[in-house]
């Protein structure tokens, strides 16, 4: 399954995209590739791992060799064993960080190989975690593969609505998903269903705001290493439970 976390800056994506790959570790739900979709990345350290190579690096370092050779050849190879080699390992998963976007040139060649080699590894995997920059245009540029979930986090402010339900728009005109599209309002506690339902989206739950996300941010321990008491991790696990049951 491909479940993807979008929504306007600060929201919370990169905290809830981290819950979801606590879940499905601690479900046994292995293995996980959780993909870093935002330039201004955070997820390796919210998961407690450390990268070192974007694919973003991996697409300059393709362009600056002037490569447009046919797929197939020792080049071709050599660009599939540096994705691999940017994938970082952690424990009960894997992270790809997708890293700043193009500069000027041509990366149509290098982007179509990419895109090619994101597909294959995909497959290795039970589970795809996304975190998406806020703002969604990219992800139909960077991959042919549409999302079985979508998680749109907003929260309950007239505003946060607003910013929802444009990338809710966003996201149904894209056809980014396959199966479901839905809202999850975060430091929030609950709202009613008439109220999330300015968005056009099903609610799915609210998060609250959670005393240990914040020190745990505070201190840089990956949130992987939250107790399975805090309020976050509880709510996540029983919106995550819903979809597994939906
Ligand atoms: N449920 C929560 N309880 C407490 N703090 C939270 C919660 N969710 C997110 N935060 C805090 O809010 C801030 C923003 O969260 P996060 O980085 O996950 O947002 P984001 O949408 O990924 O931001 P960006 O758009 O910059 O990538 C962080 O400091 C995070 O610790
Ligand atoms: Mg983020």
């Amino acid at each position: 399954m491909i479940i993807a976390v979008s929504g306007k800056g600060g929201t919370g994506k990169t905290t809830l995209a981290s819950l979801v790959v606590r879940y499905l570790i601690r479900g046994g739900e292995t293995p996980i590739l959780a993909v870093d979709a935002d330039p201004n990345s955070t997820l390796a350290e919210k998961l407690g791992v450390v990268c070192e190579c974007t694919i973003g690096d991996l697409r300059e370092e393709a362009l600056k060799t002037k490569y447009d050779a046919p797929a197939g050849t020792p080049k071709h190879q050599a660009i599939e064993y540096a994705v691999q080699q940017a994938v970082v390992e952690g424990r009960g998963f894997d992270l790809l960080v997708m890293g700043r976007g193009e500069g000027p040139g041509c990366y149509c060649s290098v982007n179509n190989m990419l895109r090619a080699f994101l597909h294959n590894l995909s497959s290795n995997y039970k589970h795809v975690v996304i975190d998406n920059e806020a703002g969604i245009e990219h992800l139909s540029r960077r991959t042919d593969d549409k999302v079985d979930v979508m998680l749109v986090v907003g929260d309950q402010t007239p505003a946060g609505l607003k910013s929802a339900q444009r990338i809710a728009e966003l996201v149904t005109s894209l056809e980014l998903v396959r199966g479901k599209t839905w809202l999850v309002l975060n430091r929030t506690d609950d709202v009613s269903a008439d109220t999330a339902a300015i968005t056009g989206l099903d609610l799915l739950g609210c998060v609250p705001d959670d005393e240990n996300v914040r020190e745990f941010e505070l201190r840089g321990e990956p949130l992987l290493n939250l107790p399975d008491d805090s309020s976050a991790v509880k709510a996540m696990n029983k919106l995550l439970d819903r979809i597994r049951e939906a």
